[in-house]
């Protein structure tokens, strides 16, 4: 699809088709696309929970405040920031030394810089991690359209709850959930709401 359109056309679907089902392939295909999103120094700060069987949607139904696409949707994602994804664990380095010819000194620096910029203080742990995964979230929803498939991200959810009852770590942040199905075209979306634009939202300096 042409990217005007597809960001055009992508809607946060409130009403998603129960009969649809969302295949592991195209699952795959979807995430695979988005993770060609950026991210700092490539760390790829993220891992993505698929919460898809019948108990687990009820769990994070309760912990979503009961919004009714986590059960409507085949599969709803739980997108997890990684606060840690600067550390030495990162597999990513050893890739990285790869691809800059063994530069040992090169990703030493690097290493040394992302430690400094994003492991620093616990805000810049939480905007490593958040604002990467945010990117990837984006991205997630672009590449399902380009598939065919709607979308639905939140942030109206228990954070801690999901935190918690889906075992993540300490280092480990939930950024958000997102929705994903196929639209139930028989329950009417309202229209798309209008952006505030160009001259609005920017101030030149
Ligand atoms: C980070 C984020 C969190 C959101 N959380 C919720 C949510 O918890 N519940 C909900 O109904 N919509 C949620 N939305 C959807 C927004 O209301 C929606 O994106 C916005 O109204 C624009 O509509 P559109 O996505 O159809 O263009 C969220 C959107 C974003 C980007």
């Amino acid at each position: 699809m042409e990217t005007k359109i597809l960001f055009r056309e992508r809607r946060s679907v409130t009403f998603f088709n129960k009969d649809r089902d969302i295949n592991d392939q195209l699952l795959e295909e979807i995430i695979n696309l988005a993770v060609e999103a950026p991210s700092a120094f490539n760390l790829q700060p993220w891992r993505i929970i698929v919460v898809k069987t019948e108990e687990n949607r009820q769990k994070l139904f309760k912990l979503a405040n009961q919004q009714d696409k986590v059960l409507e949707a085949p599969v709803t994602l739980i997108i997890v920031g990684n606060k840690e994804g600067y550390s030495e664990k990162n597999p990513v380095w050893t890739e990285m030394l790869q691809s800059v010819g063994g530069d040992e000194q090169m990703v030493s620096g690097a290493k040394e810089a992302a430690a400094f910029l994003y492991g620093s203080s616990d805000e810049r742990k939480l905007k490593f991690a958040e604002s990467n995964a945010g990117l990837l979230s984006m991205a997630i929803m672009i590449a399902a359209k380009e598939f065919g498939v709607d979308s639905h991200p939140m942030s109206g959810i228990d954070f801690d709850g999901i935190h918690k009852e889906f075992d993540l770590t300490e280092g480990e942040s939930v950024v958000m959930t997102i929705s994903l199905g196929f639209y139930d075209e028989s329950r009417q979306l309202y229209p798309r709401r209008p952006r505030r634009l160009f001259k609005e939202i920017t101030t030149v300096v």
